[in-house]
């Protein structure tokens, strides 16, 4: 079976978000959003991986497939919880009202969604035939439930929409996991029209909502869906949610998207997501794939700042220096009138490391004004904002947006970046903001200073 160091990307053909994210039994188990026949959307099942510590991944086959009248059109994104030992999935069954005659896989004509639950013994067999359990009957506008428990209690938040209009947040409660009872709904005309993959935790004594706002940015280029994430009041006898209207983007790159957290090992809340990715990779004698994960993050909420920070994980598997102190190589720019990045430097920094596709991390704190160009990907500063720039790197795809960048970040730009062939991450100031990119045909040169570079392990 397949295996991925760092990011899990699409075994060949279609990912989307990551489901039932769990440490389970002294493993990390990730299921996604899988279409196994192309490298395209369609009826969705649960694949299915597994880590020990969040970097070496190996993809285990399918867990979750269409069996049942109400998951025939797909098994849509859940989450995991252990009870009793056992791991217990859920996730929205999809039956469609109209089959598109010409594509069974698609449908925009509207379906109905039913909550269901199935368990199991060690985290690997589940039995699609015999051992599903609707837990709620199929409804309109209801999806991607992520359950936990509290005590003796067991919670879930689904993700919806109020008339088609108004994202929404809709809580259940239980105390088996099996018979769940309605408890109230929170909504906000701020956050889109659908909200998708809600997720809500405690982060000290506050609490932290994150969900994936549809229709939220209709004036922009490319996407118009974007995971947005804030502090919350929540009140959990009576599940009573205040979205306010202040918020973060999970991140401020064009890609990451239905991220979903739990508790590691150490007990820290982490958080993966999905990249969207454009076209799918295609290389003679593979099967093209579309879809990754972003880096493992930890969430941390300090003095009303939602941080996400590298996973120490990923501190450990960046183990090798392979370079200690500063170096300049050319000279990088963010004007276009100046030339752009100075593809003329003659020095060849780590050419194979990137072109490889092993993956690199280079630190540097940047002075105003400054900028980093990595394979034709470019960094900088300007105006107090740390900035970004993928056009040279994105095969010219038509109708997405190229530049990204941060807030207001009052003079402090240290950058801390994950290199690889098809993404870029950019945390910045020790997670205070993260610009995440896809990227294609990134090139082999690094333009600019750099202060410290490390490569895998
Ligand atoms: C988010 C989402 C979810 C849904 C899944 C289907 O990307 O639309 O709401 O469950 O993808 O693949």
């Amino acid at each position: 079976m397949a295996k991925d160091t760092l990011h899990l990307k699409a075994p060949g053909n279609w990912i989307n978000d990551p489901n039932g994210f769990i440490y389970y039994k002294g493993k990390y188990h990730l299921f996604y959003q899988y279409f196994p026949y192309a490298p395209v959307w369609g009826t969705m099942h649960w694949g299915h991986a597994v880590s020990v510590d969040l970097v070496h991944w190996e993809h285990v086959g399918v867990a979750l497939f269409p069996t049942r009248y109400e998951d025939q059109n797909g098994c849509f994104s859940g989450s995991a919880v252990e009870h009793d030992g056992k791991m217990s999935l859920y996730y929205t069954g999809i039956r469609y009202r109209e089959i598109n005659p010409e594509n069974i896989h698609i449908n925009e004509e509207g379906y109905d969604a039913a909550q269901i639950m199935i368990s199991s013994e060690d985290g690997y067999s589940f039995d699609n035939f015999d051992g599903k359990r609707v837990v709620l009957p199929a409804a309109e506008n209801m999806r991607d439930p992520k359950v936990w428990k509290d005590g003796s209690d067991f919670y879930m938040i689904l993700g919806g929409s109020s008339r088609g209009k108004i994202g929404s947040a809709v809580f259940y409660r239980s105390t088996d996991g099996f018979n769940w009872r309605y408890i109230s709904r929170a909504q906000s005309e701020k956050f889109g029209a659908i909200l998708e993959c809600p997720d809500l935790f405690k982060a000290g004594n506050d609490y932290v909502f994150i969900g994936s706002a549809m229709y939220f940015a209709r004036e922009t280029e490319g996407y118009e869906h974007y995971a947005v994430c804030m502090a919350v009041g929540f009140d959990k006898t009576r599940c009573r949610l205040r979205l306010p209207d202040e918020y973060q983007y999970v991140d401020y790159g064009l890609d990451l998207y239905a991220p979903q957290t739990n508790i590691d090992a150490a007990g820290r809340r982490v958080m993966v997501a999905w990249m969207r990715m454009p076209k799918a990779v295609e290389k003679k004698g593979c099967v093209p794939w579309n879809g990754m994960m972003c880096l493992p993050r930890v969430v941390e909420y300090e003095d009303g700042h939602i941080y996400f920070r590298v996973h120490p994980a990923v501190d450990e598997y960046f183990g090798k220096e392979v370079l200690g102190q500063e170096k300049v190589f050319g000279n990088a720019s963010f004007d276009e009138d100046a030339g752009g990045a100075d593809s003329s430097a003659t020095e060849k920094f780590g050419s194979p490391a990137i072109l490889s596709g092993k993956p690199l991390r280079i630190q540097v704190t940047l002075n105003s004004g400054e900028c980093l160009d990595i394979g034709g990907f470019r960094i900088w500063e300007e105006r107090d904002f740390i900035r970004t720039d993928r056009k040279a790197v994105f095969d010219d795809i038509c109708g997405y947006r190229m530049m990204s960048n941060t807030p207001r970040l009052h003079g402090r730009y240290k950058l801390d970046i994950f290199v690889e062939p098809n993404l870029i991450e950019v945390f910045v100031n020790d997670g205070e903001y993260v610009i995440s990119n896809v990227v294609y045909g990134l090139g082999n040169r690094i333009c600019g200073r750099v202060e410290r570079v490390f490569a895998g392990k």
